[in-house]
């Protein structure tokens, strides 16, 4: 019922709806993963240097080509991002400590044995859209550094009203010569119960009001959405609306605290 509700008010703002929203046969939205999404976090705002110390920038190299991610360093070690973006890779350049996406502080590579995607990661419904890479060692300072993972007694917050904020590049600029800089949106964590009036939710997935046209994007998929109470990362940019990151429907993050005891598991980090 509430789905016609939106239907109606999407066609009394037709206008500032750009395509139909591709939907399952039940009228859920379909997902497509944000990496394959063009353009970037709309509606953001360009982050100063060292706001975002612990994101990283992802080159992965595969079969099918290159393509771009985020991820975000929860130790010395590791760095974590979407499975849909470690998926068939070979490899990875791993850039620290970037505003400017081409200008890291440093690189490493890393190869396809050090990456650790979940066993039951699924292309077709992105549920257990999360991948750890090991790293060689990375010292912090004031522009690379770690964020916070919720901690235990956090497993069951939902988040629904928090304010969090995520971090991108968004996609490659083909032909582009402007300096890509970070960008950085402010947005609000959305009830699990009004997600669901979209998405065929899977109860590991957290999402965003978008409204305002303030969104993730292409090429920002793996990124941050880190709280603004507490600065915890709850959720790692997974997908979004074939009808494009503007159109209004709610962004969709892999939710970090379902995962917090593989992460525990592989890594040793807990909090
Ligand atoms: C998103 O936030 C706006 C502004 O606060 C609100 O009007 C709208 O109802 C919210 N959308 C959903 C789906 O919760």
């Amino acid at each position: 019922m509430k789905l016609f509700v939106f239907l109606a008010l999407a066609v009394a703002t037709a206008s500032a709806i750009p395509a139909p929203a591709p939907r399952t046969a039940d009228g859920k939205l379909i997902p497509v993963p944000v990496k394959d999404i063009q353009g970037r976090i709309t509606n953001g705002y360009p982050a100063y240097e060292g706001k975002v110390p612990y994101i990283v920038g992802l080159s992965f190299s595969g079969n099918s080509g290159n393509w771009w991610c985020g991820g975000s360093i929860i130790g010395n070690t590791w760095v974590i991002t979407a499975g849909h973006c470690t998926n068939n890779a070979d490899g990875v350049t791993i850039n620290y400590g970037a505003s400017i996406r081409h200008q890291p502080q440093y690189t490493h590579w890393v190869g396809s044995g050090d990456m650790i995607q979940h066993h039951h990661y699924n292309s077709g419904n992105l549920h257990n859209d999360i991948s750890l890479i090991r790293t060689p060692h990375v010292d912090f300072w004031s522009l690379v550094n770690k964020v916070e993972l919720p901690s235990f007694d956090d497993r069951y917050n939902g988040y629904g009203g928090w304010w969090a904020v995520a971090s991108g590049w968004g996609s490659t600029c083909t032909g582009c010569s402007l300096p890509d800089w970070l960008q950085s949106v402010d947005v609000q964590i959305m009830s699990q119960e009004d997600c669901s009036n979209y998405w065929s939710l899977h109860e590991n997935m957290i999402c965003i009001n978008t409204s305002g046209g303030k969104s993730t994007c292409g090429g920002d998929s793996g990124g941050p959405l880190v709280t603004h109470d507490g600065n915890r990362l709850v959720g790692l940019t997974s997908y979004g609306s074939g009808a494009g990151c503007e159109a209004g429907y709610p962004a969709v993050f892999t939710r970090v605290t379902g995962y917090l005891e593989w992460i525990r598991d592989n890594t040793g980090i807990s909090y």
